[in-house]
């Protein structure tokens, strides 16, 4: 059941992947999950920019939704001992893992109401993005070491 999770997670991970500079010593699933957090931080910057531009709101949705997708298969990229350099992942991970679910599952409930909000509204659209932004880094502080 978890093998086949994780079989089915690296596809949609390869499936979204741009091409990526960042991580050129990263191998395995530490680069994977480096590519998926870096998908949902473009988009996350797209997302604000559209949002304090007031242009072009309605493609928020699409945004939301493809981090929503991501952010369901975090679980998947951090297996236990997956504690290569150049990880920043820190081993509180898998000594909470059940709390580092909850911040995954957090973030997926946050897109997905992002995507939900009205792109007429951009106030709602401020304060829905805010609270998405805020689960990144809840779960950066707890379980993300500093460069
Ligand atoms: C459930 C926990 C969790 C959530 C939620 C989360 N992250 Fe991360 N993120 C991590 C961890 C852990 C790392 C370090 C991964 C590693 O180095 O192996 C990381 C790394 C990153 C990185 C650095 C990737 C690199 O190049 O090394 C970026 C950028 C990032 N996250 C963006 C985001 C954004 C944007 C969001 C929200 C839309 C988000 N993350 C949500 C846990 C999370």
């Amino acid at each position: 059941m978890r093998i086949a999770a994780r079989a089915l997670c690296t596809l949609a991970v390869v499936a979204t992947a741009l091409p990526s500079v960042a991580h050129d010593h990263a191998t395995g699933v530490v680069k994977e999950r480096m590519d998926a957090m870096t998908q949902m931080a473009r988009r996350n910057k797209a997302i604000s920019q559209h949002i304090s531009d007031k242009r072009e709101l309605a493609s928020i949705k699409a945004d939301a939704e493809a981090i929503a997708a991501l952010a369901s298969h975090i679980v998947h990229v951090f297996p236990a001992g997956s504690t290569q350099p150049p990880t920043q992942a820190r081993g509180a991970i898998w000594q909470n893992w059940s709390d580092f679910e909850g911040k995954a599952r957090a973030l997926e409930t946050a897109s997905r109401a992002l995507a939900a909000t009205n792109p007429g509204d951009p106030a709602a659209l401020r304060i829905a993005a805010a609270a998405m932004t805020r689960t990144c880094s809840d779960c950066h502080e707890a379980y993300r070491t500093k460069k």
